[in-house]
């Protein structure tokens, strides 16, 4: 493994320009499409000497083993003794997994169907809530794929600040919404703060049994029994499912419902295309693979500190937070599977916004500040909207004059006017924003971000980093003196006083 980094770390840094003009082939290369999406990984870095690098670092890492073992169910999760199967949800894993997320997949339909078919009386709002996995997945397919579908109102409140319960509750009328409680746990405490308030806001709205109207998504399903959830009423999701990785699972029921059946299984016939693509493709035409290539290249050489999505399409606003929380609670480790230290920069920082916006607020970093930033950009050839085709024109040209002005920069005399230019931008296109396209982006976006722990040997399936303030917290909230610093005690003794 070792000899592989010191060939990547040696390997020839030309400038993009260069390698267009030396590599005629790049775009047959790097280029891939793959489930309706273009993947274009022509202007990063990457060359021949480099990816040959890069593929004795995924061989000496076992990264087809890895890859293998998560797909079969094995343990690729060790901390926790676990294994990944979110595949398995979209049929493809351990013939048992598969077997058991059909069954769960079964039930879930039929809720939908109940519901659908007035068990429930009038159901014409969806509030669903939840925190960290449990709400961002299905946030962003809702928001992407159910807006003005005239299905259901869906609102989704994570936060435990009650002014986001209030302005999602402040149009819905409590005798016509279905409360989703969706929790891996059913023990976060932001969850179970808001499931009680959204209870309370219903029973005053006159709801004369408002638990009759939850339903509860959750790896404890005990546990949504002890908190008064009927059992008929609880979709429960196996262990092996992580949080982030939960929105093909009973998670994405508000999705389920806000989309329709029928769009939810394209969802995950699109994520089962990715999956094919990903555990079959030879690792050079592989999108993942080559994603998390590039990613360790400028993680791990360039030592790029951040990487930055910029979703030139409205309906995808909400992708670089689904992002955020993939890839950094997934990879933001320091030690490896055996505990020593991962002794190179794992995750980078994702940050990012939408186009064309951020071209008037960010991108003057991109462009001529000091960091730098490994860009993407994800765009869509058909327009979310029926206005005049000149808005799509406009975003569709903008996005790609970033990408090429990123590349291409510009020398001048005057140093405030010159772009260096040389600065990577990877471009990921839809054929259309639907259902099967979301379910293949997203499994891309989890598959990249398993080869680059595979490549780096640390485990993206736990998280322990964020026990620590959970636990503090509780203890405060216990009254436990935890002989905190001056500056805590002050802010407590500040704002929350002797409560
Ligand atoms: O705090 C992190 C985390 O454990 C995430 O991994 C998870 O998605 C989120 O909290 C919510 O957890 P739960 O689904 O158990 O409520």
């Amino acid at each position: 493994m070792d000899e592989a980094w010191a060939r990547i770390e040696r390997a020839e840094a030309a400038p993009l320009a260069q390698l267009f003009a030396a590599e005629p082939d790049r775009l047959q290369r790097l280029v891939v499409e793959q489930a309706g999406i273009r993947f274009d990984f022509a202007k990063t870095h990457l060359h021949r000497g480099l990816l040959a690098a890069f593929e004795q670092l995924a061989a000496a890492q076992d990264l087809a083993g890895a890859r293998e073992a998560l797909f079969s169910g094995a343990i690729v999760n060790p901390t926790e003794g676990r294994a990944a199967e979110h595949s398995a949800e979209r049929g493809q894993g351990a013939p048992d997994s598969v077997e058991r997320a059909k069954a769960l997949h079964a039930r879930m339909r039929a809720l939908v169907d109940a519901i659908e078919g007035g068990a429930f009386g009038p159901v014409r709002h969806i509030l669903h809530i939840g925190i960290g996995g449990s709400a961002l997945g299905p946030d962003f397919l809702i928001d992407a794929l159910a807006r003005g579908s005239g299905r259901y109102e869906a609102a989704v409140v994570s936060n435990v600040d009650a002014a986001a319960l209030e302005e999602a509750v402040s149009g819905f009328d409590p005798q016509t919404t279905l409360l989703a409680i969706a929790s891996k746990t059913f023990t976060t405490v932001e969850t179970m703060l808001n499931a009680r308030s959204a209870i309370a806001w219903m029973s005053e709205g006159g709801v004369a049994d408002p638990y009759g109207r939850i339903v509860a998504l959750t790896a404890s399903p005990e546990r949504a029994i002890a908190f008064g959830v009927d059992e008929t009423r609880i979709l429960p999701f196996p262990e092996s499912v992580g949080g982030r990785y939960s929105l093909w699972s009973a998670i994405g029921f508000p999705a389920a419902l806000a989309l329709g059946w029928d769009a939810y299984e394209s969802l995950l016939e699109g994520a089962a295309a990715m999956d094919r693509h990903f555990r079959y493709a030879p690792l050079a035409e592989n999108a993942p693979v080559l994603a998390a290539f590039a990613d360790r290249y400028y993680a791990n050489v360039r030592r790029c500190e951040t990487r930055a999505v910029f979703a030139y399409d409205e309906r995808l606003r909400l992708l670089p937070a689904y992002l955020q929380q993939l890839e950094m609670e997934s990879n933001g480790k320091s030690v490896k599977l055996d505990g020593s230290p991962a002794g190179r920069a794992t995750a980078p920082i994702t940050w990012g916004g939408v186009g064309t916006d951020a071209q008037h607020a960010v991108f003057q970093l991109l462009h001529q500040g000091t960091h730098l930033v490994p860009v993407e950009f994800v765009a869509a050839i058909e327009p979310g909207h029926s206005y005049e085709e000149e808005h799509h024109r406009q975003l569709l040209i903008n996005c790609f004059a970033q990408g090429a002005a990123l590349m291409a920069g510009k020398s001048s005399g005057d140093p405030h006017r010159n772009y260096a230019g040389d600065r990577p931008s990877t471009t990921i296109l839809l054929d259309r924003v639907d259902p099967a396209t979301l379910g293949a982006l997203i499994a891309f976006y989890e598959h990249r971000t398993f080869a680059n722990a595979v490549l780096l040997g640390i485990n993206p399936f736990d998280q322990f980093g964020v026990e620590l303030g959970k636990q503090i917290a509780k203890a405060t909230d216990a009254g436990e003196d935890l002989g905190f610093d001056p500056s805590t005690q002050a802010l407590i003794a500040r704002a929350l006083g002797d409560s």
